[in-house]
Protein backbone atom coordinates (compact mmCIF):
# COMPACT_ATOMS: atom_id res chain seq x y z
CA UNK A 1 0.00 0.00 0.00
CA UNK A 2 0.93 3.55 -1.13
CA UNK A 3 1.70 5.58 1.88
CA UNK A 4 0.25 8.88 1.78
CA UNK A 5 3.35 10.99 2.40
CA UNK A 6 5.56 9.93 -1.24
CA UNK A 7 1.72 10.94 -3.19
CA UNK A 8 1.48 13.92 -0.95
CA UNK A 9 5.59 15.49 -2.30
CA UNK A 10 4.81 13.65 -6.03
CA UNK A 11 1.73 16.06 -6.26
CA UNK A 12 2.98 18.83 -4.57
CA UNK A 13 6.05 18.61 -7.27
CA UNK A 14 3.64 17.74 -10.25
CA UNK A 15 2.15 21.16 -9.31
CA UNK A 16 4.30 23.26 -7.76
CA UNK A 17 2.93 23.59 -4.45
CA UNK A 18 3.70 23.12 -0.93
CA UNK A 19 3.99 19.46 0.54
CA UNK A 20 1.57 20.40 3.47
CA UNK A 21 -1.31 22.16 0.81
CA UNK A 22 -1.01 18.81 -1.02
CA UNK A 23 -1.68 16.63 1.84
CA UNK A 24 -4.64 18.45 3.38
CA UNK A 25 -6.17 18.49 -0.14
CA UNK A 26 -5.55 14.73 -0.78
CA UNK A 27 -6.57 13.69 2.76
CA UNK A 28 -10.02 15.93 1.98
CA UNK A 29 -10.28 14.04 -1.31
CA UNK A 30 -9.81 10.87 -0.11
CA UNK A 31 -12.69 11.52 2.73
CA UNK A 32 -15.30 12.75 -0.19
CA UNK A 33 -14.21 9.86 -2.58
CA UNK A 34 -15.02 7.38 -0.23
CA UNK A 35 -18.37 8.99 -0.08
CA UNK A 36 -19.13 9.04 -3.44
CA UNK A 37 -17.92 5.36 -3.54
CA UNK A 38 -20.19 4.28 -1.01
CA UNK A 39 -23.13 5.48 -2.74
CA UNK A 40 -22.31 4.98 -6.02
CA UNK A 41 -22.03 1.26 -4.58
CA UNK A 42 -25.69 1.01 -2.84
CA UNK A 43 -27.05 2.33 -6.41
CA UNK A 44 -25.76 0.50 -8.77
CA UNK A 45 -25.15 -2.48 -6.76
CA UNK A 46 -28.72 -3.13 -6.71
CA UNK A 47 -29.33 -3.17 -10.57
CA UNK A 48 -28.94 -6.36 -12.21
CA UNK A 49 -29.57 -5.20 -15.76
CA UNK A 50 -27.25 -3.49 -18.54
CA UNK A 51 -25.84 -0.42 -17.81
CA UNK A 52 -25.77 2.55 -20.31
CA UNK A 53 -22.71 5.31 -19.35
CA UNK A 54 -23.65 8.49 -21.39
CA UNK A 55 -20.85 11.14 -22.30
CA UNK A 56 -18.35 8.77 -21.94
CA UNK A 57 -15.20 10.79 -22.79
CA UNK A 58 -12.00 8.76 -22.71
CA UNK A 59 -13.47 6.19 -20.24
CA UNK A 60 -11.90 7.43 -17.11
CA UNK A 61 -15.65 6.46 -15.26
CA UNK A 62 -15.99 3.66 -17.48
CA UNK A 63 -13.25 2.37 -16.30
CA UNK A 64 -14.42 3.08 -12.54
CA UNK A 65 -17.37 1.40 -13.31
CA UNK A 66 -16.04 -2.01 -14.57
CA UNK A 67 -13.24 -2.33 -11.92
CA UNK A 68 -15.55 -1.33 -9.09
CA UNK A 69 -19.16 -1.78 -9.60
CA UNK A 70 -20.39 -3.67 -12.11
CA UNK A 71 -20.78 -7.48 -11.78
CA UNK A 72 -19.27 -10.52 -13.83
CA UNK A 73 -20.99 -10.39 -16.82
CA UNK A 74 -22.95 -7.21 -16.42
CA UNK A 75 -23.16 -5.59 -19.17
CA UNK A 76 -21.84 -1.49 -20.21
CA UNK A 77 -22.64 0.20 -23.00
CA UNK A 78 -20.41 3.36 -23.28
CA UNK A 79 -22.31 5.69 -25.34
CA UNK A 80 -19.47 8.77 -27.04
CA UNK A 81 -20.57 11.23 -29.54
CA UNK A 82 -17.25 11.48 -30.96
CA UNK A 83 -15.92 8.58 -33.59
CA UNK A 84 -11.57 10.03 -32.31
CA UNK A 85 -12.69 10.07 -28.73
CA UNK A 86 -14.44 6.68 -28.29
CA UNK A 87 -11.54 4.53 -30.01
CA UNK A 88 -9.23 5.79 -27.29
CA UNK A 89 -11.55 4.19 -25.05
CA UNK A 90 -11.80 1.30 -26.94
CA UNK A 91 -7.86 0.87 -26.89
CA UNK A 92 -7.51 1.82 -23.15
CA UNK A 93 -10.10 -0.60 -21.79
CA UNK A 94 -10.61 -4.01 -22.40
CA UNK A 95 -13.02 -6.08 -21.16
CA UNK A 96 -15.92 -7.88 -22.47
CA UNK A 97 -18.65 -6.44 -20.77
CA UNK A 98 -17.80 -2.98 -22.22
CA UNK A 99 -19.09 -2.16 -25.49
CA UNK A 100 -18.75 1.72 -26.85
CA UNK A 101 -21.60 2.81 -29.12
CA UNK A 102 -20.33 6.27 -30.79
CA UNK A 103 -23.57 7.97 -31.32
CA UNK A 104 -25.43 11.22 -30.67
CA UNK A 105 -27.51 11.03 -27.08
CA UNK A 106 -30.69 12.04 -29.35
CA UNK A 107 -30.74 8.21 -31.16
CA UNK A 108 -29.07 5.63 -28.89
CA UNK A 109 -28.94 2.46 -30.87
CA UNK A 110 -30.38 -0.16 -28.70
CA UNK A 111 -33.81 -1.10 -28.31
CA UNK A 112 -36.66 0.25 -25.92
CA UNK A 113 -36.08 -0.71 -22.34
CA UNK A 114 -32.55 -2.24 -22.86
CA UNK A 115 -31.11 -1.07 -19.53
CA UNK A 116 -31.21 -1.17 -16.08
CA UNK A 117 -29.42 2.03 -15.11
CA UNK A 118 -28.41 4.96 -17.31
CA UNK A 119 -25.96 7.10 -15.91
CA UNK A 120 -23.55 9.90 -16.45
CA UNK A 121 -20.70 11.33 -14.35
CA UNK A 122 -19.32 14.94 -15.57
CA UNK A 123 -20.50 15.03 -18.89
CA UNK A 124 -24.06 16.51 -18.87
CA UNK A 125 -22.53 20.31 -18.65
CA UNK A 126 -20.49 19.57 -21.99
CA UNK A 127 -23.49 18.22 -24.15
CA UNK A 128 -23.43 19.64 -27.52
CA UNK A 129 -26.30 19.43 -29.46
CA UNK A 130 -27.77 21.88 -32.31
CA UNK A 131 -30.47 23.33 -30.30
CA UNK A 132 -29.25 23.49 -26.83
CA UNK A 133 -32.15 21.62 -25.77
CA UNK A 134 -30.53 19.27 -22.85
CA UNK A 135 -34.39 17.46 -22.82
CA UNK A 136 -34.53 16.95 -26.11
CA UNK A 137 -30.87 15.24 -26.64
CA UNK A 138 -31.41 13.41 -23.45
CA UNK A 139 -35.14 11.83 -24.38
CA UNK A 140 -34.02 8.48 -26.16
CA UNK A 141 -31.59 7.62 -23.08
CA UNK A 142 -35.17 7.28 -21.66
CA UNK A 143 -36.55 5.44 -24.09
CA UNK A 144 -33.46 2.68 -23.64
CA UNK A 145 -33.99 3.03 -19.98
CA UNK A 146 -36.41 -0.21 -18.47
CA UNK A 147 -39.66 0.82 -16.23
CA UNK A 148 -38.47 1.05 -13.33
CA UNK A 149 -34.83 2.30 -13.80
CA UNK A 150 -32.45 3.93 -12.90
CA UNK A 151 -31.81 7.17 -14.28
CA UNK A 152 -28.60 9.32 -12.34
CA UNK A 153 -26.94 12.19 -13.68
CA UNK A 154 -23.73 13.38 -11.54
CA UNK A 155 -22.25 16.74 -12.62
CA UNK A 156 -20.22 20.00 -11.46
CA UNK A 157 -22.65 22.38 -10.68
CA UNK A 158 -23.02 26.27 -9.61
CA UNK A 159 -24.22 26.11 -6.82
CA UNK A 160 -23.14 27.96 -4.20
CA UNK A 161 -21.82 30.55 -6.45
CA UNK A 162 -23.31 33.94 -7.82
CA UNK A 163 -21.11 34.59 -10.90
CA UNK A 164 -19.56 30.85 -11.19
CA UNK A 165 -17.82 32.68 -13.82
CA UNK A 166 -16.26 35.50 -11.61
CA UNK A 167 -16.36 33.22 -8.77
CA UNK A 168 -14.24 30.39 -9.69
CA UNK A 169 -11.82 29.67 -12.14
CA UNK A 170 -12.93 26.05 -12.41
CA UNK A 171 -16.44 27.87 -13.34
CA UNK A 172 -14.59 30.05 -15.65
CA UNK A 173 -13.08 27.28 -17.42
CA UNK A 174 -16.23 25.78 -17.92
CA UNK A 175 -17.48 28.38 -20.43
CA UNK A 176 -14.46 27.82 -22.97
CA UNK A 177 -16.21 24.78 -23.97
CA UNK A 178 -19.32 26.59 -24.13
CA UNK A 179 -17.77 28.86 -26.72
CA UNK A 180 -15.50 25.91 -28.31
CA UNK A 181 -19.11 24.40 -29.13
CA UNK A 182 -19.95 27.43 -30.56
CA UNK A 183 -17.17 27.66 -32.79
CA UNK A 184 -18.38 24.70 -34.65
CA UNK A 185 -22.05 25.92 -34.54
CA UNK A 186 -23.23 23.70 -31.65
CA UNK A 187 -24.64 24.75 -28.28
CA UNK A 188 -23.46 23.13 -25.03
CA UNK A 189 -25.33 23.21 -22.09
CA UNK A 190 -22.58 24.60 -19.54
CA UNK A 191 -23.23 24.75 -16.09
CA UNK A 192 -26.65 24.81 -14.19
CA UNK A 193 -27.65 24.63 -10.61
CA UNK A 194 -28.97 21.15 -9.00
CA UNK A 195 -32.61 22.49 -9.25
CA UNK A 196 -31.81 22.47 -12.99
CA UNK A 197 -30.77 19.08 -12.52
CA UNK A 198 -33.95 18.05 -10.57
CA UNK A 199 -36.22 19.99 -13.12
CA UNK A 200 -34.66 18.18 -16.04
CA UNK A 201 -35.34 14.56 -15.16
CA UNK A 202 -38.88 15.47 -14.20
CA UNK A 203 -39.62 16.96 -17.52
CA UNK A 204 -37.98 13.70 -18.81
CA UNK A 205 -40.92 12.07 -16.69
CA UNK A 206 -38.71 10.39 -14.41
CA UNK A 207 -40.48 10.03 -10.52
CA UNK A 208 -39.15 10.22 -7.18
CA UNK A 209 -36.44 12.30 -8.52
CA UNK A 210 -33.58 12.73 -5.20
CA UNK A 211 -30.46 14.54 -4.93
CA UNK A 212 -27.15 14.74 -3.04
CA UNK A 213 -24.61 17.29 -3.34
CA UNK A 214 -20.62 16.32 -2.77
CA UNK A 215 -18.86 19.71 -2.22
CA UNK A 216 -15.16 19.62 -3.23
CA UNK A 217 -12.16 20.95 -1.89
CA UNK A 218 -9.74 23.75 -3.66
CA UNK A 219 -7.05 22.20 -5.89
CA UNK A 220 -3.73 23.56 -4.84
CA UNK A 221 -2.17 24.93 -8.28
CA UNK A 222 -5.08 24.49 -10.43
CA UNK A 223 -5.18 27.56 -12.31
CA UNK A 224 -1.19 27.04 -13.23
CA UNK A 225 -2.15 23.40 -14.17
CA UNK A 226 -4.71 24.21 -15.93
CA UNK A 227 -2.84 27.02 -17.78
CA UNK A 228 -0.18 24.78 -19.11
CA UNK A 229 -2.59 22.17 -20.03
CA UNK A 230 -4.93 24.94 -22.42
CA UNK A 231 -1.37 25.61 -24.00
CA UNK A 232 -0.21 22.12 -24.79
CA UNK A 233 -4.22 21.68 -25.98
CA UNK A 234 -4.07 24.83 -28.31
CA UNK A 235 -2.58 23.17 -31.59
CA UNK A 236 -5.04 20.24 -31.51
CA UNK A 237 -8.02 22.64 -30.44
CA UNK A 238 -6.66 25.14 -33.21
CA UNK A 239 -6.75 22.06 -35.71
CA UNK A 240 -10.55 21.39 -34.79
CA UNK A 241 -12.12 24.35 -34.28
CA UNK A 242 -9.95 26.87 -36.31
CA UNK A 243 -8.47 30.26 -35.50
CA UNK A 244 -11.25 31.12 -33.55
CA UNK A 245 -10.10 28.79 -30.42
CA UNK A 246 -7.00 31.56 -29.72
CA UNK A 247 -9.19 34.54 -29.24
CA UNK A 248 -11.13 31.76 -26.09
CA UNK A 249 -8.21 30.69 -24.88
CA UNK A 250 -6.72 34.36 -24.99
CA UNK A 251 -9.06 35.77 -22.77
CA UNK A 252 -8.84 33.14 -20.52
CA UNK A 253 -5.60 33.41 -19.91
CA UNK A 254 -5.84 37.01 -19.34
CA UNK A 255 -8.51 36.45 -17.00
CA UNK A 256 -7.30 33.19 -15.14
CA UNK A 257 -5.19 34.44 -12.60
CA UNK A 258 -7.83 37.00 -10.86
CA UNK A 259 -10.30 34.89 -10.40
CA UNK A 260 -10.11 32.42 -7.00
CA UNK A 261 -9.39 28.87 -7.29
CA UNK A 262 -12.82 27.54 -5.95
CA UNK A 263 -13.71 23.92 -7.30
CA UNK A 264 -16.94 23.16 -8.33
CA UNK A 265 -19.15 20.98 -6.41
CA UNK A 266 -21.19 17.89 -7.82
CA UNK A 267 -24.32 16.76 -7.39
CA UNK A 268 -26.02 13.67 -7.79
CA UNK A 269 -29.49 13.60 -9.44
CA UNK A 270 -31.77 10.71 -9.92
CA UNK A 271 -34.65 8.88 -10.56
CA UNK A 272 -37.10 6.42 -11.48
CA UNK A 273 -38.27 5.48 -14.81
CA UNK A 274 -42.24 4.98 -14.05
CA UNK A 275 -44.34 1.96 -15.41
CA UNK A 276 -43.21 -1.69 -14.16
C1 LIG B 1 -16.58 15.91 -19.95
S1 LIG B 1 -16.57 14.59 -21.06
C2 LIG B 1 -16.94 13.16 -20.15
C3 LIG B 1 -16.13 12.81 -18.98
C4 LIG B 1 -16.34 11.38 -18.51
N1 LIG B 1 -17.75 11.08 -18.31
C5 LIG B 1 -15.57 11.14 -17.22
O1 LIG B 1 -16.22 10.88 -16.19
O2 LIG B 1 -14.34 11.19 -17.25
C6 LIG B 1 -18.14 14.73 -21.93
C7 LIG B 1 -18.23 13.81 -23.14
O3 LIG B 1 -19.57 13.85 -23.62
C8 LIG B 1 -19.53 13.76 -25.05
N2 LIG B 1 -20.79 14.33 -25.57
C9 LIG B 1 -21.12 15.65 -25.66
N3 LIG B 1 -22.34 15.78 -26.16
C10 LIG B 1 -22.81 14.53 -26.41
C11 LIG B 1 -24.03 14.02 -26.95
N4 LIG B 1 -25.03 14.84 -27.31
N5 LIG B 1 -24.17 12.68 -27.05
C12 LIG B 1 -23.18 11.83 -26.66
N6 LIG B 1 -21.99 12.25 -26.15
C13 LIG B 1 -21.82 13.58 -26.02
C14 LIG B 1 -18.31 14.59 -25.42
O4 LIG B 1 -17.82 14.25 -26.71
C15 LIG B 1 -17.33 14.26 -24.30
O5 LIG B 1 -16.46 13.22 -24.64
Amino acid sequence: MRSEKPEAEEFAEQYGVPVEAARDYLARMAALDGDEQRFLAEIIGSQVGPVVELGAGAGEFTGELLARYLKPGQRLYALERLETIAQKLRETIRDDRLEVLVSDSRRVPLPDGAAALVISRVALHDFVSDDGDIAAALADCVRVLAPGGTFLVYDKIADGFGAVERESAEGRMERINVQLAALEGKRCWGLHRTADYVGLLERLGLRDVRQRLLPRPDRPGYVADLKRRLDQARPGYAKRWGDGVHAVLDSFLAEADGIPNRALPLAMVWGTKPGC
